[in-house]
């Protein structure tokens, strides 16, 4: 048997053994016994001088999900490049679970443990089908060419199937991504986040650019993930928060300056003036 044919089996074997339940994938080394997926502790970071997140404290339960908010350079996004190993910050504390050290990590590292990223721009595979979307992601690493030409197995379509169906693009299946509407592209990405098992999802603000009815599409689909995932959601329009806000966090200068319900933080004399000022 030629090599590239013993190669291709091995690969499809590695595949079926990566790729082997239909919820998140467990990270054996992924300790949520305290109910934390995520801590934060005394989080700071300079730029040229300026601290762009500054002594941070954030905890987010397993299953949750919590909204981000804050004015523009509260340190959101800097917030996210800290957990997804792209800045490192200068002090404190980074865990995932109780056991599992972001800081020690790096990029491609973390998003092998289990924390899958959704940057504001979507970025499918324009001239592939959604479906080929779908299933490239599934081999986030560098076995996506293996993946073009391996035959799926059974679990593998169901989790397609699954996925299609959550993010509301079954009967675009066929279509190609690039002919996707904006608001349908940011349901294949999130869905194409999905097809690698995170634990934790971080979104990063995904209405923008929405009509309302995608937006109101985009909250049922974020909703429907919680329990399953975590997730966190950076956003910056204030409906779309008031729509699926659970416990919400006001970002300010790089620290939490507020913490709870909407009502909570929106009644919060000191966010109140935070965003009257902008
Ligand atoms: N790589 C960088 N170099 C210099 N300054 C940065 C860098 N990244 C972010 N900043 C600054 O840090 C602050 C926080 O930015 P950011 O995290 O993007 O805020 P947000 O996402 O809340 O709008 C801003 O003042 C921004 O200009
Ligand atoms: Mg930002």
């Amino acid at each position: 048997m030629s090599n590239v044919i013993s190669n291709y089996i091995d690969a499809v074997r590695d595949r079926e053994h990566v790729f082997d339940a239909v919820a998140p994938q467990i990270n054996p080394n992924l300790d949520v016994r305290k109910g934390c997926i995520l801590y934060m502790e005394d989080v700071s970071v300079s730029f040229d001088g300026f601290k762009a997140i500054n002594n941070l404290n954030l905890y987010i339960d397993e299953g949750e999900l919590r909204c981000i908010i804050g004015p523009n350079g509260a340190g959101k996004t800097t917030m996210m490049d800290i957990i997804t190993g792209k800045t490192t910050p200068d002090t404190g504390t980074v865990y995932f679970g109780q056991k599992i050290n972001l800081l020690q990590m790096s990029e491609p590292e973390i998003a092998q443990a289990g924390i899958g990223r959704k940057f504001q721009k979507p970025t499918v595979f324009e001239d592939q089908s959604v479906f080929a979307n779908l299933e490239l992601s599934m081999a986030c690493d560098k076995r996506v060419l293996q993946t073009l030409f391996a035959k799926l197995s059974a679990e593998q379509l169901q989790h397609i199937e699954e996925t299609l169906e959550l993010v509301g693009l079954k009967d675009q299946r066929f279509l190609r991504a690039g002919a996707l509407s904006h608001g349908q592209k940011q349901w294949l990405e999130i869905g194409m986040l999905i097809m690698q098992r995170p634990q934790l999802l971080l979104v990063d603000e995904p209405v923008a650019g929405m009509t309302h009815q995608e937006m109101d599409r985009t909250a049922e689909l974020l909703i429907s993930l919680e329990g399953r995932h975590s997730v966190v959601v950076v956003e910056h329009d204030m409906d779309f928060v008031r729509s699926i806000a659970r416990k919400v966090t006001v970002l300010h200068q790089g620290s939490v300056l507020a913490e709870g319900s909407m009502d909570d933080v929106q009644n919060n004399a000191r966010v109140k003036e935070v965003y009257l000022g902008e």
